[in-house]
């Protein structure tokens, strides 16, 4: 099969209502915390992606049964100790940090020593940003030299809870650490920058010990260890990372407008809403509701006369962090200059994130000045690439295959987009979503 694609025509203006799939994050922490409850847990609408799938293979290993029926998915938990510790056991994270580091957190006490590998991607991208709290706790860890996958972890029985300060804005370091937090003695303090909160969320709908006071840069967290998990039945929202490609190409064209239903806009999350109304669009949240603890509402845009150039503050980032690359191509249409600044976190992702924004940008005649940690985008609001551009070894990340799909569909030009595989990671049905988007019904 030809792993590539080629688009060589702009997509016409469209007014449609879709729906994308379910959100990665909270559908990798649905089947890790339903892997620990007390018997049978369901989920509709989970997220059905190699990354998700990953997460159910981990557990698997665990020994924890899963199934799949009508459309639901079920998973047996066998209680917060309920895992089965086999000796020389390799779990695969493939290409997913928030699989691998999530789930070190829950190996903490584990019996035997594992082994945690992943693909290349993955195995390019900081361990030691976990390994280092998760230490503190008395797990013992084997890093490769280079400080990155493939590990082993080897828990202990009795762990001391710890202090940790979490300064990157990292919510799968803040998460490992609650979950290491719940299955260890005393109470665990944890001061995190503001990052996605959807283990928090879910902890106190399961209503288990841990306690937050939320200061104005940062949280404060206290987790205690954690008697039993109840259960937990979860219709899975939308992701808005996989809307934002959607929400963005109407941004893009003309005359268009898109509804996205049912997306999850937890205020952790939406910093491209944010990002975008700053810059002039206009996006309204339709059906505002609260599922769970979280925030989930229909998404309208439509699409701006002028796209205005943005100084992106730099508290949206961690809001934002998914988005950027998406979020560059509209400053490259804006009327002006743009700044994005602070960004070295977009480098540790997939793939250097940073790099491949301006690469794309730079391949359809947008300058762009890059350090290790910023980007300015000079913005042409009368783009019009018409050469070949070809995309390809960005080791696979399927944010850059599908912000590029997004860049032929609105700037137009030649393209030839190689490693279309890359979307099954966590969004297999994107593809699909464009035909219909080019179908006039
Ligand atoms: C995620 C956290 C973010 C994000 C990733 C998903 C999560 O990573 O980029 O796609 O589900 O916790 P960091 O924790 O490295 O910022």
């Amino acid at each position: 099969m030809l792993n590539f694609i080629s688009i060589n025509k702009k997509i016409r203006n469209f007014k449609k209502t879709i729906t994308v799939s379910g959100d990665k994050s909270l559908s990798i922490r649905w089947v890790l915390f339903s892997s620990l409850a007390n018997g049978k847990s369901k989920a509709k609408n989970l997220l059905i992606s190699d990354d998700t799938l990953a997460a159910i293979q981990a557990i698997k290993k665990l020994g924890i049964k899963t199934n799949y029926k009508n459309k639901e998915y079920i998973i047996y938990g066998k209680g917060i100790n309920g895992y089965n510790y086999k000796k020389n056991l390799v779990i695969n994270a493939q290409n997913s940090g928030t699989l691998g580091r999530l789930l070190l957190g829950l190996l903490i006490n584990s019996k035997h020593a594992i082994k945690l590998i992943g693909d290349r991607s993955l195995s390019k991208r900081d361990f030691k940003r976990i390994s280092d709290p998760l230490s503190k706790f008395g797990a013992k860890f084997k890093l490769n030299n280079e400080k990155k996958l493939p590990l082993t972890i080897k828990g202990v029985s009795n762990l001391n809870s710890i202090k940790y300060f979490e300064n990157r804005g990292s919510a799968q370091c803040k998460s490992s650490v609650i979950f290491a937090g719940m299955r260890s003695n005393g109470t665990t303090y944890i001061r995190a920058k503001k990052s996605r909160n959807h283990t928090e969320l879910l902890c106190k709908y399961l209503k288990l010990p841990i306690f937050i006071k939320k200061k104005k840069n940062y949280d404060e967290i206290k987790v205690r260890k954690a008697k039993s998990i109840k259960p937990l039945n979860y219709n899975i929202p939308s992701d808005i990372s996989s809307s934002a490609f959607f929400i963005i190409l109407t941004v893009l064209l003309n005359k268009s407008e898109i509804t996205i239903k049912n997306v999850n806009v937890n205020p952790t999350r939406t910093g491209v809403i944010t990002i975008l109304r700053k810059m002039g669009v206009k996006i309204i949240l339709k059906n505002l509701k609260t599922y769970k603890g979280e925030k989930v509402s229909d998404i309208y845009v439509k699409s701006p006369k002028i796209i205005k150039p943005i100084n992106c503050p730099t508290r949206l980032n961690s809001e934002a962090i998914d988005e950027f690359l998406i979020i560059f191509l509209v400053a490259a249409k804006a009327n002006g200059i743009s700044y994005f600044k602070n960004l070295a976190e977009l480098n540790q992702k997939e793939s250097p994130r940073l790099k491949w924004g301006a690469y794309i940008l730079n391949q359809i005649g947008i300058k762009t000045d890059t350090t290790k940690n910023s980007i300015k985008i000079y913005g042409n609001p009368k783009l019009n690439p018409k050469k070949k551009i070809i995309i390809k070894n960005y080791l696979k990340d399927h944010r850059v295959f599908m912000t590029s799909v997004i860049a032929a569909l609105s700037f137009g030009g030649k393209w030839k987009i190689y490693d279309k595989d890359s979307i099954k990671t966590s969004f297999p049905n994107f593809l699909k979503i464009i035909n219909k988007l080019k179908k006039n019904d």
